[in-house]
């Protein structure tokens, strides 16, 4: 595949405190470079026979590929992250900085000092939208190969010496306070509409159980933390429990298979947490199980498994 060039964004004449000459010689040299390289390894794979490649060469172009696509595309990001202007956020941005970080303020110390600690070294500043929770982030990305997994940079500060060195020479901090009063706001803006357009990865439900009331292991815990009274039943099967150590805190082991035995010494007047070892079947067939009989009951998504995950308690038995 061939990666074609996109003309340089911003108009490097009005920049404010950034010369024509830094603003070119990263351009042409730096994002070129890497565009360039980035089409060499591409003709290389494109040529490759996979089948009899030795696996220091794939390995080796593959993380090159990876490496120079990810400096071509934040290059591009870079540029189109500058205009002259007074680095003040337009009110959208503003509203969603001081909804995801307390304040722009507070952004803005976070996101500069995080620049200031990769000064002398090299690398980027991200100011990153995640869909999967729906807010924005500020990483760094030591390499341009370090991104969040599913992420959306929206804001690229490039903190490699060749970004700012004609100018400023070791004086990263001019720089770093130059390039916040260039930052193009309106085109952060146009972006963080569109990363908010990107639909968050969907909930993993089980089908059949898809209707069925669930509650989280965090929830539970922090229920159990309240002290609210909640009947807590490990539905894990006979089998399973034979070979394990522990329990949950706070629940009571029932054979899935003997609902109809037990189901009788719960209270209908509290409700109930079932679940058993990953949260599929057995925890939701009993939830279920006990709902039909007119119980409160609520699987545990995850199971035991979820409860461990979030450092929930147990007690070991047996
Ligand atoms: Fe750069």
């Amino acid at each position: 595949m061939h990666y074609p060039l996109t003309p340089i964004h911003c108009r490097p004449w009005t920049l404010n405190g950034l010369s024509m000459k830094l603003i070119e010689s990263h351009y042409e040299n730096n994002y070129g470079g890497a565009l360039r390289r980035l089409n060499a390894i591409s003709a290389s794979l494109d040529a490759l026979d996979f089948a009899t490649a030795p696996a220091y060469v794939v390995n080796g172009l593959k993380r090159d590929e990876l490496i120079a696509l990810n400096s071509t595309l934040l290059h591009e990001l870079y540029f189109a992250c500058l205009a002259f202007g007074e680095g003040r956020p337009t009110e959208v941005m503003a509203q969603a900085l001081a909804r995801d970080f307390g304040s722009v303020d507070r952004w803005r110390a976070e996101f500069v000092a995080m620049a200031g600690a990769l000064a002398g070294g090299s690398g980027w500043v991200l100011l990153t939208w995640v869909p999967r929770d729906r807010r924005l982030v500020n990483q760094l990305a030591a390499e341009h190969n370090q991104g969040i997994a599913g992420g959306v940079p929206i804001l690229a500060l490039d903190m490699y010496e060749h970004a700012y060195h004609i100018d400023f020479g070791a004086n990263a901090r001019a720089y770093i306070d130059t390039f916040m009063r260039n930052i193009d706001w309106k085109a952060v803006q146009a972006r963080y509409e569109d990363a908010t357009q990107v639909a968050p990865p969907r909930p993993l439900v089980q089908p059949e159980f898809a209707d069925l009331p669930s509650v989280s292991a965090e929830e539970v815990h922090a229920m159990l933390a309240r002290g609210e009274p909640v009947q807590v039943v490990d539905a894990r099967p006979r089998h399973y429990v034979s070979r394990t150590q522990d329990i949950m805190e706070g629940a009571t082991w029932r054979d899935p298979e003997r609902v109809h035995e037990w189901a009788g010494e719960l209270t209908k007047s509290e409700p109930v947490v079932v679940f058993c070892v990953y949260g599929f079947h057995v925890g939701c067939r009993t939830a279920l199980a006990l709902r039909e009989q007119g119980f409160d009951a609520r699987y545990m998504a995850g199971g035991h498994a979820a409860w461990r995950a979030i450092g929930g308690k147990t007690r070991s038995v047996g």
